[in-house]
């Protein structure tokens, strides 16, 4: 089921403007092939945050064509280091992030998130990590990419709600998604009793977790 009142996120899909044509065309392509990227809402969201923050670093697990990558680039001039564990998906998100112009700012890296993280440079650190992959193993890409991030930083995640199947066994209607369901669960468990992170859970899109961390605490 849809999260949101379907009448509601009608009227906010209408206003939504993508401003550059060329993202435009690249949502309208992944729309198209049934490619999962974030949702409309999700992006303004994501927007608004990326202008608030102004990262100069942005580390997203989940690539897929490299829209989000392009968007988070596109709003705030950021750097990305983006991970994608499938190779074919890689390969486009490269092509489409070269075509758009972003290939100086995005830097697509092909492999498992949980193996990938551990070879990442902890040098420089990353202002807002972005979850958008795997929902089974949020908790082991939250772990690993921790060590990466500068002290004070976001973590933003995607489909936490997961239809509403975090909330409910019920709109699991037959039974499949049981594992990463509690997974998923563990996970919100988990960030909500952290004390060095701050948590608001919204009903945007598929469900979005917003956390606050300071590592000092
Ligand atoms: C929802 S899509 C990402 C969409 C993208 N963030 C966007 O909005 O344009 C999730 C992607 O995560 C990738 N993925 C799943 N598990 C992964 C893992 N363990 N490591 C890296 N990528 C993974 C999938 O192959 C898929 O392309």
């Amino acid at each position: 089921m849809n999260i949101t009142n379907e009448i509601i996120s009608a009227y906010i899909d209408n206003l939504y403007v993508n401003e550059n044509p060329k993202l435009e065309e690249l949502r309208e392509f992944a729309e198209s092939r049934n490619v999962p990227i974030i949702l409309k809402d999700t992006e303004k969201l994501l927007k608004v945050i990326m202008k608030l923050k102004e990262p100069a670093r942005v580390l997203e697990i989940g690539t897929a064509v490299g829209y989000s990558s392009c968007v988070f680039a596109d709003c705030c001039g950021c750097r990305v280091v983006t991970i994608e564990s499938d190779e074919e998906s890689a390969k486009a998100a490269r092509l489409n992030i070269e075509n758009l112009g972003f290939s100086d700012l995005v830097e697509v890296v092909q492999g498992d998130a949980r193996e990938v993280l551990a070879s990442l440079d902890k040098e420089e650190g990353f202002d807002i990590l972005f979850i958008d992959a795997a929902k089974s193993h949020y908790r082991e890409f939250w772990d690993l990419s921790m060590p990466l991030m500068k002290d004070e930083c976001m973590v933003i995640c995607d489909n936490v709600l997961m239809k509403g199947m975090t909330v409910s066994d019920e709109y699991d209607e037959r039974g499949r998604y049981k594992t990463s369901i509690n997974r998923m669960r563990d996970f919100i468990h988990y960030i909500n009793g952290l004390d060095y992170a701050d948590t608001a859970l919204l009903p945007v899109g598929d469900g979005v977790s917003i956390s606050l961390i300071d590592k000092s605490i």
